[in-house]
Formats: C-alpha cells, structure tokens, sequence
C-alpha cells in the first residue's frame, strides 16, 4: 500500500486499536483499482514527459474532466502523483515501476492482469474453493475460451520475469557448449529470450498451451531472437516434450500442481534432457519470506493459486527429494530474490 500512515494513525489504528484497521485496506483496494484504470487509460505514459493540467490530460486521453480530476487527487494522496498547483506529475515510484521510462521495470501488464482477469476470477470462484478446496474449473481452463485475457496473463508474467531476470541469469549458468534449451510451461518466454541472447549458440523451445503462443511470438521479437525461439503448443503432461536438450527450465509451475503431478512432471523432464543436460526449477517459497511484506504477499500468492488453480506454493523441503527421484544429482539451491529461488540439478 503506497499509503503510508503516520505515527498517529499506526498508533491509533495498528497498536492501540482505536481506529478500525480494515479502512487501511479498503483505501489500499481503492488505490490498487484507481492506479490500474490510470495505467490502462494512459495517465502515467502521458505524464512521463513532465506535469500536465486535469484538463490538458482530458482533453488528450478523451476523458470528461470532472471524471479524471478525483482520479488524478486520489492518486497523489496515494504515492502515485505529485501535484503543484493545477499541475500534475508522476511520483518517482510512478515513474520507476509504472512508465517506460529509462531504467524503470514497468510493472503496470501485472496490476492489470489482477484487475482484470485474476480479481474477476476470485469473485466467480471463491465459493466453490471454499465449499469444496478448489474452483470448478481452473484459471487455465478458463483462458482457453478468451485469449484476450489469456494474453493479459501472459503479459503480466512477462513484468514479473522482467524483476527476476538478472538473478535468475545469475543463478542458472548454461553448461558448456549448450545449444538446446527447453523452457517447461514457458509461457511469454522472456527467460528463454534472455538466456538465448546471453548465449549465442542457444536456441530455445517455449512449450506452453496455445493461447500462450501470442505474446511468446511478440516477446521473442521484441528482444530480437524471434529466430532462435521457438514455441510449441502442448499439454506437459501429456504430449512430447522432445529429446536432448542441454537445459530445460521448469519456472513458476510447480506450484500449479500436487506432489505426484510435479514427481511426474520432472521425471518427464529429466526423460527430454541429453546426457549431462542441467534442469533449473524456479518457484516461490515460505522459507524466502523474510520480512512482513513478503510474508504477506506469499501468503496472497498461495491463498490465489488456491483460488485459480487449486494448488499452492510447494514445501521446498520436497524438492530436491523430487529431483533425485526422478533421476538427478548434485542439486543445489539458490536465493533468486525476494520470494524466490532456484533449485538447479544434473542429469547423468
Ligand atoms: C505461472 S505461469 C509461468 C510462466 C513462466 N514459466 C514464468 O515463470 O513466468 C505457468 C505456465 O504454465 C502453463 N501451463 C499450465 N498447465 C500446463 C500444461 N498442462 N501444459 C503446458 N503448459 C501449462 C500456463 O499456460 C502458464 O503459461
């Protein structure tokens, strides 16, 4: 929550129980819907190049002003605008997460992935969750019938992986003389684009379901390796995975399944590697919660994948005894960043 309360109000509302608590989330629930309608009606890439007039934005963004004024004064009460006089301008937070701006990380596809498919989601399937532990059909499931959201998902990870990137290329070394490598429910891509242009002997296969194919063709384009990147539309479960790959990376999808799935998953995997190939298997997990902001927003993750997928974030303690029983060694794990680490491993 970008509002911050003062001493006065932590006291009143947090520590003497004065005040009711709860409003902080509403307000921040506010926030979180006003900043979303901003970023997808263009406020902030407007204001990237300085301070603009209510009016003047009106008139650009074709808005009604009366509507677009209490958005702009809502969103300054909030961390996301600053205002001089009639004059307004994106925050320095605005600017670094929410714009394009040189050396910002443009968390915006995220936010609105969650307003507007995962939130929709909760609303649908919460009393099935909690009438009987999962949704009737999940998310997934879902996305097949509307690609537009299911773009907006996988444009969503697309931000996510942007903040993981580096710690991520850091952690995961390509073995040596590597040219295959196999990106397991891949989705956008981006990892194999950035492992691809880091390593100019790799080419890369991003297997995924089809309604992720869209933005995993526009990601492979825009980071200039569209010919090096190669999409494959399947069920990983089910059909072929291929052979001999050097590297195969298994991000962000254990926590969509239970302990036998993943068991299977990653023999299936092990199975689609040549001799010596290496797998790296990414995920959120309790242990990387180490401050009350992260604790909470793995406890928000593992309550949605609940939501939308009827499984949750996996007791890392497993993972290795999954990896060893579907044939690998020498696995070691690694921190990738807040939230998340790496656990990577040979095949024989
Ligand atoms: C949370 S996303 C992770 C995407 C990417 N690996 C990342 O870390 O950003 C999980 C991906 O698994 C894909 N997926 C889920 N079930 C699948 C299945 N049975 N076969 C292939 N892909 C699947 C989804 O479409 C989605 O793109």
């Amino acid at each position: 929550m970008p509002v911050v309360p003062n001493t006065l109000e932590r006291l009143a509302m947090l520590r003497l129980n004065r005040a009711p608590g709860p409003v902080l989330d509403m307000v921040a629930a506010g926030a979180f819907r006003a900043a979303t309608t901003a970023y997808e009606h263009g406020v902030f890439a407007e204001l990237r190049d300085g301070p603009r007039t209510a009016f003047d934005l009106a008139q650009t963004l074709d808005a009604h002003e009366d509507g677009l004024r209490p958005l702009l004064d809502f969103l300054v009460t909030t961390g996301y605008l600053d205002r001089d006089g009639i004059y307004y301008e994106n925050s320095t937070m605005t600017t670094r997460w929410l714009t394009d701006a040189p050396a910002s990380t443009d968390v915006g596809p995220w936010l609105a992935m969650w307003e507007t498919v995962v939130f929709p989601f909760w609303t649908t399937a919460l009393d099935d969750v909690l009438a009987t532990g999962e949704p009737d059909r999940t998310l997934y499931e879902t996305l097949t019938e509307d690609p537009e959201a299911a773009s907006a998902v996988q444009r969503g990870f697309v931000a996510t992986a942007e903040l993981a990137l580096d710690g991520v290329l850091d952690a995961v070394a390509v073995p040596e003389g590597a040219t295959r490598l196999l990106d397991v429910g891949g989705g956008h891509g981006r990892y194999a684009a950035a492992f691809v242009a880091t390593t100019p002997t790799l080419t890369a296969t991003v297997f995924d379901r089809p309604e992720a194919a869209a933005v995993a063709r526009e990601v492979a384009a825009a980071n200039a390796v569209g010919d090096r990147v190669r999409f494959e539309a399947g069920d990983y479960f089910a059909d072929d995975l291929g052979s001999d790959y050097d590297l195969a990376l298994v991000f962000n999808v254990l926590h969509a399944h239970d302990p036998e799935e993943n068991r299977r998953l990653l023999a299936r995997v092990h199975d689609a590697l040549g001799s010596g190939g290496r797998i790296a298997v990414l995920d959120q997990f309790a242990s990387e919660a180490r401050t009350p902001a992260w604790e909470a927003a793995l406890a928000f993750l593992n309550l949605n994948y609940h939501i939308t997928i009827g499984a949750g974030i996996p007791d890392e303690a497993t993972v290795p005894e999954w990896l060893t029983d579907a044939g690998f060694r020498a696995v070691r794990r690694e921190s990738v960043g807040p939230g998340i680490a790496v656990f990577v491993a040979e095949r024989d």
